[in-house]
């Protein structure tokens, strides 16, 4: 089969188009003709090595976590799913490989497509949908009425975590230049700044939870803005001691994480604040759960650009330029 792959890390260099062996399927796998594949910003981070030591892969790699397609196999002890039914997902990390014309996913990371959405639609959603959920109803667990402030609401995170957060009945404020207002009006957003011209951290105040997707010091000025009793989840870093130990990271990534993170665990400490870090994982019952709130028109996607398979490296370049208006697809069938 046709794949995109890295053969080594690198900062410069783009994916290469190999012939890879379809994937074995395992007794829990579906093996998945691949229609779509959703481009993400940890392709990217993968593909530099930023990642390695958190996740160290094996070379060559094919790239790519998010899919959306066909049954077209599957394993002795599968229950949930048969051949031709339409599915989507984010493959469980050291399973993905997306960006290649079939893919063996383990069942519990599959859920059916929304019966609503497009091959290329769906392929937008998993990542960053259970991202949304994972940071605002596992670990946040917002309740009506909370105030919440997510960063970058036209990202592709955003645009999915702000329409989460309106269901649960938060109050949304979000940061975007000028250009995505309109957007982040249709998704229900209660109050957006404009970071180009104006700083959040002077006009919010007494927030329940923070969902931080940028840099050190947006990091900390969002500490700020939040209440005694407050939520600062990141998903851009840096990782703390606790996430070493869900997985199960070696002592020395344990000791360098607790370094990275020292500075920021201390000041949320000294303000009464829970700080921690999220890396989202694979799971199919939370992106069951996402399919009815699709279904139900209360989340849609916002989709930004559709590449063709052949143009995947500058699906890649696209999202790298951190200008996505919602998210990046790449069509394969
Ligand atoms: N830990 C995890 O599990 C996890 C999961 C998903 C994503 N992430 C990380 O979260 C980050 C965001 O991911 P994403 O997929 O949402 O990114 P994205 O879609 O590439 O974000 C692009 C958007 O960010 C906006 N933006 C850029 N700089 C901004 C700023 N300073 N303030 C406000 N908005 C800004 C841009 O708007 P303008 O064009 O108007 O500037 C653009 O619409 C990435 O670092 C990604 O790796 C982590």
């Amino acid at each position: 089969m046709k794949a995109f792959v890295i053969n080594k890390y690198s900062k410069n260099g783009g994916l290469q188009l190999a012939e890879m062996p379809v994937p074995e399927v395992k007794d829990n796998d579906v093996l998945v003709d691949v229609y779509a594949a959703g481009v993400n910003l940890l392709d990217s981070k993968i593909k530099t090595g930023e990642f390695k030591l958190i996740l160290p892969y094996k070379m060559p790699l094919i790239l790519g976590h998010d899919v959306a397609g066909v049954i077209v196999k599957v394993g002795k002890k599968v229950k949930k799913f048969k051949i031709s039914d339409e599915v989507y997902a984010r493959p469980a990390d050291y399973r993905i490989g997306t960006f290649a014309e079939f893919i063996a996913i383990d069942e519990n990371d599959v859920a059916l497509k929304p019966k609503n959405l497009s091959m290329e639609e769906a392929a937008s959603i998993p990542l960053v949908a259970l991202t949304a959920w994972q940071v605002l109803v596992e670990k946040a667990q917002i309740k009506e009425g909370q105030k919440v402030f997510i960063q970058a609401g036209s990202g592709g995170v955003g645009t999915i975590a702000i329409q989460l957060a309106k269901h649960f009945g938060a109050i949304v404020a979000t940061t975007a230049s000028a250009k995505s207002f309109d957007l982040l009006n249709e998704l229900g957003t209660d109050l957006i700044i404009d970071y180009k011209n104006s700083d959040f951290e002077n006009r919010l105040n007494n927030y329940d939870v923070v969902l931080n997707s940028q840099d050190q010091k947006t990091l900390e000025k969002s500490l700020e803005i939040l209440k005694s009793g407050g939520k600062l989840i990141s998903i851009s870093g840096p990782p703390t001691p606790d996430f070493a130990k869900e997985i199960n990271a070696p002592w020395f990534v344990k000791m360098i994480l607790s370094l990275l993170s020292f500075g920021i665990r201390k000041k949320a400490k000294n303000k009464n604040v829970e700080y921690s870090f999220l890396f989202m994982k694979a799971n199919g019952d939370q992106l069951d759960k996402l399919t009815q709130l699709i279904e139900s028109g209360k989340i849609k996607p916002v989709l930004d650009k559709v590449f063709p398979f052949e143009k995947t490296n500058e699906a890649l370049a696209h999202v790298e330029s951190g200008r996505s208006k919602g998210k990046v697809v790449i069509r394969i069938k």
